[in-house]
């Protein structure tokens, strides 16, 4: 069975073919980053405008990489929610038409759940069960993977996303957008020691996070150092309190669920300093961490084709046509009829 997996859930376009028997044949991706820089952050029109453009080149490209045809396609995985609605339009509405000409089976993935499989497709996957530290510009979760389709939530944040909180201090800090990468470079040359910075929720004694708090005492100290900012020691200050917040929930949890195993996925992920901690503090107590090649950590279609096709394989998918996106959809009602948050549309 060969899926074409289709994401277009916020500020990058991706596709991919994924062939149940010999793994990702191909895959593609357009991010959006360039055009919404200016802007410093996603502006949603531009990005489904954009998705419309590029997703027609890029199901040729990943057709052609993978020596396929549409023909050889047996069903079509796209990205259902959550996410930007206008861009969640685009890639259903391009999945049911293609579907429905190709006359094909569909199936509208849960993003998170690409997130969470998508380990699944390096060349030395983890063994069920897992937990997984999801930390990307939209999302930082702790979810517990026992088997697919059996994800169980334990942590989340109360208000920024781990990736967000380091683009707004990097804007704080005068740096371009998305400003995670150049943060943590200019983090380098800083004395991480000269300013402590808070860690909000660090004994909530919950797996939760909270971001806003440490945007603000970084605020707090940009404009108390107007003449010469010390910009590196706040990058360094403030990538030790987030590496400090997220390994140290990351540990208990994997403590308290009795697991050894541990993924790291999303963009933050590629952080340096995160990496090395997680991989130190894991070593401590017998657990392995894998952090899965970063073209799957961000988002890319790959991971829904993926989704796609282990679903498909436990469930049959349904006839193209009438169909819904779910801007707000939780995990945990993926499966469940009528969830909150959806909008049905009728061809
Ligand atoms: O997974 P991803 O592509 O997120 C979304 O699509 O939402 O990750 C993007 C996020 C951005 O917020 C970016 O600043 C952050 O990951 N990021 C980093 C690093 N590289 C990317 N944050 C910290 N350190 C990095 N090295
Ligand atoms: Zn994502």
């Amino acid at each position: 069975m060969r899926v074409l997996g289709i994401e277009s859930s916020c500020d990058e376009t991706g596709l991919a073919i994924y062939d149940a028997n010999r793994g990702l044949l191909a895959h593609a991706l357009h991010s959006q980053i360039a055009l919404h820089a200016e802007y410093g952050g996603v502006v949603p029109e531009l990005a489904s405008r954009d998705h419309i453009r590029h997703i027609l080149p890029l199901t040729r490209q990943v057709l052609a990489a993978a020596g396929c045809t549409l023909t050889d396609l047996d069903a079509i995985a796209h990205t259902e929610g959550p996410g930007l609605a206008g861009a969640l339009l685009v890639g259903t509405g391009f999945a049911h038409a293609l579907a429905s000409a190709l006359d094909i089976p569909i199936i509208g993935i849960h993003h998170l759940e690409g997130h969470l499989l998508s380990p699944l497709l390096s060349a030395t996957p983890p063994a069920f069960p897992f937990i997984a530290l999801l930390v990307s510009g939209g999302h930082t979760q702790i979810m517990r993977v026992d088997d697919i389709g059996q994800y169980t939530l334990l942590g989340d944040t109360l208000d920024d996303a781990a990736g967000e909180a380091f683009d707004k201090t990097a804007q704080l800090l005068g740096l371009g957008y998305p400003g995670g990468a150049a943060l943590s470079a200019l983090a380098e040359r800083g004395d991480a020691a000269r300013f402590r910075l808070p860690r909000p929720l660090l004994n909530s004694g919950d797996l939760n996070f909270s971001f806003s708090g440490l945007k603000t005492a970084v605020r707090r100290l940009v404009q108390q150092h107007t003449d010469h900012p010390p910009h590196a020691d706040i990058a360094a200050a403030f990538q030790a309190a987030m590496v400090d917040i997220l390994s140290i929930k990351t540990l208990t949890a994997l403590k308290q669920s009795r697991c050894n195993r541990l993924v790291v996925a999303g963009g933050v992920g590629a952080n340096r300093q995160l990496r090395e901690r997680l991989l130190r503090d894991t070593g401590k107590s017998n657990a392995t961490v894998h952090f899965p090649e970063l073209e799957f950590c961000t988002d890319n279609g790959a991971m829904i084709a993926l989704a796609g096709s282990l679903r498909l394989m436990r469930q049959r998918g349904q006839p193209a046509g009438a169909f819904s996106i779910r801007p707000r959809w939780e995990l945990a009602l993926v499966g469940k009829p009528e969830p909150t948050g959806t909008m049905e549309m009728t061809p």
